[in-house]
């Protein structure tokens, strides 16, 4: 079965198995068939995360569990609980019409609801993380249901328990966000965001306004997969130690850098463009032209094609600067 038309990637891979499931009781059923053969599973949301690397040897499960309902209420806030297959951004325009604040950077990010606290997205300085409460699982070994609080889900930077400990161990079916009704928080202070709401001459945001600006931004560096196969930013923004921070910037002082909690933030995007390997191509295999930090398929790369150019970026960057680069993409071998 080819998974082409669910992935992000364009990537024309197999899976032996593919089954839709449109509720709970598919979704179980799905289950129980993959515990009965011992199928390795794969949840296929947005299909915006994941690279196909080889075929897929197993069932690969398509969700399409839709819903938003208002699960509380009060004078400053609501939760909104939203079905997993939701898609992302739909969801943040749906709640920017209801008025409701907390989302609007995140607009434009590809994927869907159920995906967004597997890696915590993020961008312009907000991460899922920041709104989310609750994420309500179902056990792959049990098809229970269970919930972890945000505490429980130990998110971080493109990160949560869902990729270390809990890695498949659960599917994620809903997630509830804690969003404001009026008086609105506005993250404004990256630099491309200010710069934006000043040339569209806003001098009072609100948050469509905010939303807007983020839209454009993201509009006119990232490619839409929907014309180009890709996944977002393929690797992850890498923290160096303080040491080897200070040796790096005596080789190459221009290097973009932010502070991090553990360290130092490199911007990944920088090191890959300084190595020469922004708008580069292999066949229909890479790099974009206008964010370095994105692989891209020009038609009809193959997985491994993709995969072998990020391998060739890393040794390479790892040999200029000494610096591991890590995949944030997820790798389906
Ligand atoms: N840069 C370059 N060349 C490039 C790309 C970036 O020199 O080709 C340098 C520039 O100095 C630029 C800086 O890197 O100012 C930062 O670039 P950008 O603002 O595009 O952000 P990023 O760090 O490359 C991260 C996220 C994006 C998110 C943006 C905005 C990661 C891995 N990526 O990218 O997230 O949209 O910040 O917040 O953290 C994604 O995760 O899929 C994604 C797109």
């Amino acid at each position: 079965y080819s998974l082409k038309l669910y992935n992000t990637f364009g990537v024309d891979a197999k899976a032996d198995y593919f089954v839709e499931a449109n509720n709970f009781t598919d979704l179980k059923k799905a289950l129980v068939f993959r515990r009965q053969r011992d199928l390795p599973i794969l949840f296929i949301g947005g299909g915006s995360n994941m690279l196909f690397v080889n075929d897929f040897k197993g069932l690969a499960l398509k969700l399409n569990l839709k819903g938003i309902e208002i699960v509380k209420e009060d004078d400053n806030y609501v939760w909104l609980k939203a079905q997993g297959s939701e898609n992302w951004h739909q969801f943040i325009q749906y709640t920017l019409q209801q008025n409701y604040g907390g989302l609007e950077n995140l607009s434009l990010i590809p994927g869907n609801v159920g995906t967004a606290p597997i890696q915590n997205i993020g961008a312009y300085g907000v991460e899922a993380k920041d709104t989310i409460t609750e994420v309500q699982v179902l056990s792959l070994e049990t098809g229970d249901e269970h919930i972890f609080t945000n505490e429980e889900c130990k998110f971080g930077y493109r990160d949560s328990i869902f990729k270390n400990e809990c890695k498949g161990q659960f599917v994620l079916v809903a997630v509830t966000f804690k969003l404001t009704k009026h008086s609105h928080v506005l993250k404004t202070s990256y630099g491309a965001i200010q710069k934006e709401l000043e040339v569209q001459g806003v001098t009072h945001p609100t948050i469509q306004d905010v939303a807007n600006a983020v839209i454009h931004i993201r509009e006119s560096k990232l490619p839409d997969p929907a014309q180009i196969g890709n996944s977002g930013s393929f690797f992850k923004n890498p923290v160096i130690s303080k040491e080897a921070f200070d040796h790096v910037i005596t080789q190459h002082p221009n290097i973009v850098h932010y502070p991090a909690e553990n360290g130092v933030k490199i911007a990944a995007g920088w090191l890959i463009e300084q190595a020469g390997w922004k708008g580069k191509r292999f066949g229909d295999a890479g790099v974009h032209d206008k964010q370095a930090l994105v692989l891209v398929n020009h038609g009809n790369a193959t997985g491994k094609e993709i995969y072998e150019l990020s391998e060739n970026i890393i040794q390479d960057i790892h040999n200029k600067f000494n610096i591991t680069l890590e995949r944030e993409v997820n790798m389906i071998k």
